[in-house]
């Protein structure tokens, strides 16, 4: 199918500054698939129930997600969860940044002294904790992948052990100030194609409540590269007044 065909068809911009363009085809075939065999129950369950809120919101009146009485009713749990499948196929590939929040945002209320906001302590392991097993997977399979293709083989992932934790910003009488955390990144935008066997019951608002369901949505993993935090005075999207904090202040200890 043409669609197919262009899909897999991906354009890479890379290289700091210039820009440049690759095409990579990774032959129509899903970079991960997940499923009972690798994945334990709990993590097919998550999946299906992300899936099911997509497809059904319970805005519009469908039942909620949940198993057992007045949720969504699984003819046969086992089936369900055994023959479910979920395949990820790479969309597009980006070279990107992103900003994170890396300490509180803060005002300064002291007309003698300069305040001091530095990183959260371990701020960056926090930003990049996965608490989801399969997304953790994805995310190394892909890591895998690039190893093997041009441009995205020479990139080095997570360069983020000495990041400037001594960083001090300063922030003035009545300024705030916030640090942030800049990454350079690589976004990969993913297709997820879900194969839902008709023992998970998903079909029960469909007409035909015999078939198996197909079921697709995007997803994005970004990965970081590298990153520098750097000092963020005024106001921004993430620090504005009505929200910085004022208590417990560390202070330049010299009048300016
Ligand atoms: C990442 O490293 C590149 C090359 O050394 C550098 O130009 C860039 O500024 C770094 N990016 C960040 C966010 O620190
Ligand atoms: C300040 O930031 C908070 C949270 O980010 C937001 O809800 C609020 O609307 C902002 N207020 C102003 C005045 O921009």
């Amino acid at each position: 199918m043409l669609w197919r065909a262009l899909l897999f068809l991906v354009v890479l911009v890379v290289v700091y500054g210039e820009v440049k363009t690759t095409e990579i085809n990774f032959h129509g075939e899903p970079i991960v698939r997940i499923s009972s065999k690798k994945f334990d129950r709990l993590s097919i369950i998550k999946m299906l129930s992300q899936c099911y809120e997509k497809m059904f919101p319970a805005a519009n009146g469908h039942a909620p997600m949940h198993l057992g009485s007045g949720g969504w009713v699984v003819n046969d749990e086992r089936s369900c969860i055994q023959d479910t499948e979920v395949s990820y196929y790479v969309k597009s590939i980006a070279l990107n940044s992103k900003e994170y929040e890396a300490s509180e945002c803060r005002i300064n209320l002291n007309q003698r002294y300069k305040a001091i906001v530095s990183p959260s302590l371990n701020i960056h392991e926090y930003i990049h904790m996965k608490d989801d097993s399969v997304l953790a997977h994805v995310e190394s399979t892909l890591i895998e992948k690039f190893a093997t293709m041009p441009k995205l083989s020479e990139f080095k992932w997570y360069q983020l052990s000495d990041l400037n934790y001594k960083l001090q910003c300063l922030i003035d009488y009545q300024d705030i100030g916030q640090v942030k955390l800049k990454e350079d990144i690589v976004e990969v935008e993913l297709e997820r194609v879900f194969d839902i066997p008709h023992s998970c019951g998903f079909n029960r608002y469909q007409k035909n409540d015999q078939s198996s369901i197909r079921f697709t949505d995007t997803q994005t993993v970004q990965i970081p590269i590298n990153g520098t935090f750097y000092c963020r005075n005024g106001r921004s999207s993430t620090c504005n007044r009505s929200k910085a904090d004022f208590l417990y202040p560390h202070y330049k200890l010299f009048e300016d």
